[in-house]
């Protein structure tokens, strides 16, 4: 990792931008680890007819939003754009047009205002919401990152340092149940819909194997459960208005948790953590969260999952972890040379 010299001026707010996916955010953090506003304006009803993201119809939307948001967002804060002493906004993993929007909006800022611009990594955000509401969180600690468009174990041993130690061969978990609300017509984003309705069915009426590795990885696979899913959808003639209906939903939601324990598990005896953190879109899952904090009390660990409005896309976790590398004079990249990148590359690193 190179590190960037200081510039001596101190940074007290930092405005945070996110536009990787199909929601456009904004938000600025201080130096005394306030948020003083978080806007996500989200793109959902724009994507619902599809049963999924377009990516240029997302990069199209932020295209259009993204000022009256990071306006809406100074508004709140009582801030002007030129009391803004250093922006982070998101470099990749995402839609590389949507990427491409938030990218060059805050280069734009950064490059008029003359103020550092910090390139942020996705997942390394998501984990950082964790650190938004809990300051004190032991090291090494696992987290478990599990989202639309990922579903990653990252080891950290300290502060900063990531280490990607599993992630999906294939399809993300959210993705999977998305797809799967998507097949039985019940609306997008399917994650949260599964969620609520789940909660009637009887997770133990549909059996689902657990999906291995037979390579001793923590990788994920969730391609296998989803296809697993829509055999049982056939073979039953699973509809809305199946009397097993919200039983079937209620075991499918319960076999995605169950994959995503075991290969903690697995990481916990492997790397012996003190701490455990949940993050991600799919984090906001009630049964999850529940399941998650059982499991981390059963194992004596301290554990972290941050409130729902956090879990999922937002740039308060941007703009933290934008502050905290500056803080630390550790940025990857700085100012005009960033560039975006829509897969993990550059992510598979320890600093
Ligand atoms: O982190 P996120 O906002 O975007 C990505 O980085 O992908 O996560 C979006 C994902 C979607 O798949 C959505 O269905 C899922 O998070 N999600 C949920 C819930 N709320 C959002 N999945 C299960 N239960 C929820 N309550
Ligand atoms: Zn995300």
């Amino acid at each position: 990792m190179r590190k960037i010299r200081s510039t001596g001026k101190k940074v007290k707010h930092v405005l945070g931008i996110e536009t990787s996916c199909d929601e456009t955010a904004a938000a600025v953090f201080t130096d005394d680890y306030e948020i003083l506003s978080s806007v996500v304006l989200s793109q959902d009803e724009i994507h619902a007819p599809y049963g999924g993201v377009v990516p240029e119809l997302a990069s199209r939307q932020h295209m259009t939003f993204l000022n009256y948001v990071v306006q809406e967002c100074l508004n709140r804060s009582r801030l002007k754009l030129d009391q803004i002493d250093a922006y982070g906004v998101t470099q990749g993993p995402g839609l590389i047009g949507s990427l491409l929007v938030g990218l060059s909006f805050a280069k734009g800022l950064a490059y008029y205002f003359k103020k550092p611009l910090i390139g942020i990594d996705h997942l390394e955000a998501h984990i950082e919401a964790a650190f938004l509401e809990e300051k004190q969180i032991p090291f090494p600690a696992l987290a478990l990152v599990v989202s639309g468009g990922h579903t990653s174990i990252i080891f950290m041993k300290k502060r900063l340092s990531y280490e990607l130690i599993g992630k999906t061969r294939d399809d993300a978990a959210g993705e999977a149940l998305d797809k799967i609300a998507k097949f039985l017509e019940l609306g997008y984003p399917g994650g949260p819909i599964i969620d609520k309705l789940a909660e009637e069915g009887n997770p133990e009426a549909f059996s689902f194997a657990l999906p291995r590795m037979t390579d001793r990885s923590l990788d994920f696979s969730f391609s296998g459960l989803k296809t697993a899913a829509l055999r049982q959808i056939k073979e039953y003639k699973i509809s809305q208005n199946h009397p097993g209906f919200l039983d079937f939903l209620a075991s499918f939601e319960k076999a995605i948790i169950r994959a995503l324990l075991h290969n903690l598990a697995q990481g916990i005896k492997r790397l012996k953590p003190k701490a455990l953190i949940l993050s991600g879109g799919v984090a906001r899952n009630k049964k999850l969260r529940r399941e998650f904090k059982e499991f981390a009390q059963q194992l004596h660990l301290k554990f972290i999952i941050p409130s729902a409005e956090f879990c999922t896309d937002n740039a308060a976790m941007v703009a933290a972890l934008a502050l905290e590398k500056l803080n630390r004079h550790l940025v990857t990249s700085f100012s005009w040379d960033l560039n975006a990148y829509p897969r993990f590359d550059s992510f598979n690193r320890k600093s």
